[in-house]
């Protein structure tokens, strides 16, 4: 069973310095493929990200788990999976032709632009002081359709994925004969052409969205505001985004939506700064009235009950979904000292992702200990069966210390070791990477064993 130095860690996590820590999350993303820089041969696209083969596990996985809490394991709830391209009267009757706007300002001085409210009337780039008057600018990403770039053809890539959901409201309704209180959820790419983004993943002008519209009676809203609210806490639960860093912030009059009555933000400590995670609206009757009124369409519920007819209000809460993998990236960080082999040994800095095994892009990594036929044969066998129910890594190469490592770098829940005494027994030691225990298993039993560790039964 014995095989090769151990690694004994010391759950002695080192106190990181802030923005060494967003240096070294962005450094992990590029290194290990979780986000590389956009078009970087050409010399990058200014906050453009790709989500590399680690990447785009994660964000699928995070994907999945909010779809399984919120559209699956709901009866109130189904989904939509609309177009970024949409009419464009959508967006005058919901407000952002008019109002989607932030306030901009150019430095006299160096003639660079930046959104007034951001720069506490200093130039970042040049310290100036002199500034031209402000002036609204509108952030939707504006395009033709068709071959004629004309006025009659603009149109626009939607900046929220909501719309969608209130323009099918009255077909998702008939469809999937719901009754309120009910939810449409859509997950999905948006488009902001913000004046200063920034921050790796965190201000992008391209990024994702899963919003969820919640139609209810307007004499419920306090109620399911709540609920909701509840809900995103128990959402940040599940994906392991740290507590101690989040606070749930009362969004002023002055500084609300303008669709929304009522708002409240969950705000996450970055090293950055403490800023807008996740939004809750209440958006009453807003947007499906303002339909109404352009669309000459009667959106109305009929409640089969009362016979009551009225424009439903609305609950929204709204997720950024490239904001979570950073917050969730921010949260799983941990570095511990480490000492490989011998207590003289040199104590080196490891680093680990402790992803919920849930979003661990991938959960199983197979090991043989040396690259002797005789362990390189099993070991391939059981990675190619493994395979067929998780996202599998088989990896020969380096000391088995150093595999341990490359895979506690992007959170592999579990290791499996093919030794020497695999063939005698029958049997492979599956190393957990959080509490680093180490059980001998069967090889036939190996299937059953994972699917009780990486999919207990939800309550
Ligand atoms: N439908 C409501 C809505 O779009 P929002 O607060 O403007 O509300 C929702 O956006 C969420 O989208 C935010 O809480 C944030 O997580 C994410 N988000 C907004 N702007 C973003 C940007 N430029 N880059 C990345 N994520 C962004």
């Amino acid at each position: 069973m014995g095989f090769g130095p151990s690694i004994q860690c010391h759950y002695k996590y080192m106190k990181l310095e802030k923005n060494d820590l967003m240096e070294k999350i962005i450094s992990l993303a590029k290194r290990r493929g979780f986000i590389f820089p956009g078009s970087e041969i050409y010399g990058g696209l200014a906050n453009s990200w790709d989500y590399g083969p680690l990447g785009v596990e994660l964000k699928n996985n995070i994907k999945k788990l909010w779809w399984k809490m919120f559209v699956q394991q709901r009866d109130d709830i189904v989904g939509l999976d609309s177009d970024i391209i949409m009419n464009p009267k959508v967006w005058e009757a919901s407000g952002h032709v008019g109002n989607f706007t932030d306030p901009l300002v150019e430095c006299k001085k160096c003639h660079g632009r930046f959104r007034e409210d951001q720069i506490g009337g200093t130039c970042p780039n040049c310290s100036g002081k002199a500034f031209t008057e402000t002036k609204q600018f509108n952030m939707m990403f504006r395009t033709h359709l068709g071959p004629v770039e004309e006025d009659d053809n603009v149109v626009y890539l939607r900046p929220e994925t909501a719309q969608g959901m209130f323009v099918d409201f009255a077909q998702v309704l008939e469809s999937s004969r719901k009754k309120i209180p009910f939810g449409i959820a859509q997950i999905g790419k948006v488009f902001r052409n913000e004046i200063t983004p920034g921050n790796f993943v965190f201000r992008t002008r391209e990024f994702e969205q899963m919003e969820i519209e919640y139609f209810i009676h307007p004499s419920d809203w306090e109620k399911y505001f709540d609920h909701w609210l509840e809900q995103q806490k128990a959402w940040l639960a599940a994906v392991g985004i740290d507590q101690a860093r989040i606070k749930f912030v009362e969004i002023p009059d002055t500084d609300r939506a303008h669709y929304s009555k009522r708002s409240i933000d969950t705000e996450f400590v970055y090293p950055f700064g403490q800023k807008e995670l996740y939004g809750l609206a209440y958006r009453t009757d807003f947007d499906l009235s303002s339909h109404e009124k352009k669309s000459g369409k009667n959106l109305k519920y009929k409640d089969p009950v009362t016979g009551e007819s009225y424009l439903p209000h609305v609950i929204e809460p709204t997720w950024g979904l490239t904001r979570t993998v950073l917050a969730v990236l921010l949260s799983a960080y941990s570095e511990s000292e480490a000492r490989s082999g011998k207590e003289d040994a040199v104590h080196e800095t490891e680093v680990t992702l402790r992803l919920p095994k849930e979003l661990a892009p991938i959960k199983i990594a197979i090991l043989p200990l040396s690259r002797k036929d005789e362990l390189i044969g099993p070991a391939q066998e059981i990675y190619h069966n493994l395979q067929k129910n998780w996202m599998c890594q088989y990896d020969e190469t380096a000391s088995i210390g150093k595999r341990y490592r490359r895979q506690d770098e992007i959170g592999t829940p579990y290791c499996v070791t093919v030794d020497f005494e695999t063939a005698n027994d029958k049997s492979v030691t599956v190393r957990d990477r959080d509490t680093m225990k180490q059980d001998r298993v069967k090889i036939v039993e190996l299937v059953e064993y994972f699917r009780e560790k990486l999919e207990p039964p939800r309550t």
